[in-house]
């Protein structure tokens, strides 16, 4: 009888570790490696104490920022809407879309912005015509942030070929290289991959000259930067590492110099 209790208890101990074995290791949506973040610099933490908040209570979850040519301030919200801020006015709704995943924006210099949406692709957004798809989602996993250079061509990050926005956890975990940096073509509709194997591709910016783009790698606290023009023209390097933060979108500031927003990853 007791024998009998054992075996029973036996078997159903070896059915649980089964069980687990194969849901960690078959079923698991993550195929992980050691995340190794990197020491971060030592960065003074009270510059952010004299900002002015613009937008509160209005702007849901906003992700990125961009000015037109008139200095309107623009921003994206969670809930769909790009709202816009014009000088010495008050905030309007300007764009609706049925999104809750719209990321990085850039003002077009041929009028318009250029938005990103996570799971829909790239838009360009007018007064006229709206939303116009440019790159869908099956071009880009995960639009992240944009950029568009004087020759029209826009770059752009898809952070992640493997998850999507609200389970992008997963891809911390996993610590794999999915991200990319695309380039679109407008002129002959085409996408071609400028870098890949980005530990999630976050932030896109053009310096002054246009000479170099940044790309932001959150999970590896550092920042790329990509040659177009000069001696080193298609090579890659490190613009900025050790970073106290995952680095989320960068904007070019009119010194050129860059703004960098850092999240906290862990
Ligand atoms: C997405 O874009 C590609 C390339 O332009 C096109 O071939 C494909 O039909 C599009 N898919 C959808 C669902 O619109």
């Amino acid at each position: 009888m007791a024998s009998n209790i054992v075996t029973i208890i036996s078997s159903f101990v070896i059915a649980v570790i089964v069980a687990l074995t194969v849901q960690i290791f078959y079923f698991s949506p993550i195929d992980p490696l050691p995340l190794q973040i990197p020491p971060s610099s030592s960065a003074k933490h009270n510059q952010l104490k004299n900002i002015i908040k613009l937008g509160e209570g209005i702007l849901k979850d906003p992700e990125d920022v961009c000015f037109d040519k008139e200095g309107t301030l623009y921003s994206v919200t969670r809930d769909g809407w790009i709202k816009r801020l014009p000088r010495n006015g008050d905030w309007e709704n300007w764009k609706h879309i049925d999104s809750n995943t719209l990321l990085g924006i850039t003002a077009s210099k041929h009028g318009g912005l250029i938005v990103c949406d996570a799971t829909k692709g790239l838009f360009k957004v007018t007064e006229e015509d709206g939303f116009t798809v440019l790159v869908n989602g099956s071009q880009a996993n995960f639009a992240d942030d944009v950029i568009e250079a004087s020759d029209g061509s826009i770059y752009f990050s898809d952070a992640t070929k493997k998850h999507g926005l609200h389970d992008v956890h997963l891809d911390l975990l996993e610590a794999r290289p999915h991200g990319q940096l695309l380039k679109y073509n407008p002129t002959s509709n085409e996408v071609s991959v400028v870098l890949d194997k980005l530990h999630f591709a976050n932030g896109v910016a053009l310096s002054k000259d246009e000479d170099y783009l940044l790309v932001s790698e959150t999970w590896k606290s550092r920042v790329l930067r990509h040659w177009l023009k000069g001696a080193n023209k298609g090579k890659t390097d490190i613009f900025i590492e050790n970073l106290p933060g995952g680095p989320d979108n960068i904007n070019l500031a009119p010194d050129g110099s860059f703004w960098i927003a850092l999240v906290s990853v862990i």
